[in-house]
């Protein structure tokens, strides 16, 4: 039972309001608090940026490169990373429950490389809640005629869903064969995202990247995309960061590298430190030897 004796009555009050900051990431001031406290565990409040380490390519390509033991190549990469993107059947299968990483759980599925890409279909949303998500990562295929309409509904659907769980949705731009990636499509798509809800959009990074970043009101992440050599895509990943974006959800430039933890702390240096390509190399250089 509770101790009766010595009840303190409270005497330190003020009717001044509690202070109110405004948030720090852009486009989620209206929010709600469970919004915010998962955005806060994707990006570090310290930076308002994040390394998201992706390592979903295997919901349409099966196992590629550097994916083929997840818990082998990835598992030793989660203390490097800011959050963790995987479809659910890799994470319950490999990643330890105790890693208290954020995770960003892609939450639609379909079509493979083997037949046509996005015909996709979302994930019920109390999966997302059932693995404790942080947000939610579902494809938008903007320009694609087959596929347009049924991924910008995917996404609408898990705004509504994600608005109703308090789970961020991040809408992630497809890109494909017929696809132009120049800073007029991807802003577009970008924008459409947000339009539509999304509270954080991963895209890729182009030349004249700063009309994305600033046409879309909520934060940009990119993508690494095909394998680079290492200085070109800690290039990338800095130029993307001057121009706007607010991280990286980067998955074969780090898990295809020659060293794969390394580049995963030479990424993070540059998107949180601002090192600029060559250190962020020379960096990437000491810790693998
Ligand atoms: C694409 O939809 C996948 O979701 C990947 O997560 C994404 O492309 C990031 O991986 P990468 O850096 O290998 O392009």
């Amino acid at each position: 039972m509770a101790d009766l004796d010595d009840l303190r009555e409270g005497n330190n009050f003020s009717n001044e309001p509690v202070s109110n900051q405004a948030f720090y990431l852009k486009g989620s001031d209206n929010m709600d608090w469970g919004m915010k406290d998962r955005l806060s565990r994707i990006f570090r409040p310290s930076t308002g940026r994040t390394v998201m380490l992706a390592f979903d390519h295997g919901f349409i390509m099966g196992p590629t490169s550097g994916l083929e033991r997840i818990d082998l190549t990835i598992t030793p990469l989660i203390k490097y990373a800011d959050c963790l993107m995987g479809a659910r059947g890799m994470i319950r299968s490999n990643i330890p429950a105790n890693s208290n990483k954020p995770i960003c759980l892609r939450s639609d599925a379909g079509t493979s490389i083997l037949t046509e890409l996005n015909h996709n279909v979302l994930i019920d949303i109390q999966d997302a809640v059932r693995m404790n998500a942080s947000a939610i990562a579902v494809m938008a295929s903007v320009g694609d005629t087959s596929t347009e309409a049924i991924t910008m509904a995917n996404i609408c659907k898990a705004v509504d869903a994600g608005q109703k769980a308090g789970i961020p949705v991040m809408g992630v731009t497809a890109v494909g064969k017929d696809m132009v990636r120049d800073a007029r499509y991807f802003s577009l798509a970008s924008r459409m995202c947000a339009e539509n809800g999304a509270n954080i959009v991963k895209t890729y990074y182009t030349e004249g990247f700063s009309k994305v970043t600033s046409s879309c009101p909520v934060p940009i992440v990119v993508a690494g995309g095909k394998k680079l050599p290492e200085l070109d895509a800690l290039k990338l990943s800095y130029m993307a960061i001057n121009e706007g974006a607010a991280g990286v959800d980067m998955g074969r430039n780090v898990f295809q590298s020659e060293n794969p933890g390394a580049m995963i702390q030479a990424v993070s240096a540059v998107v949180h430190e601002n090192l600029i390509p060559k250190d962020a190399f020379e960096m990437f250089n000491d810790l693998k030897s």
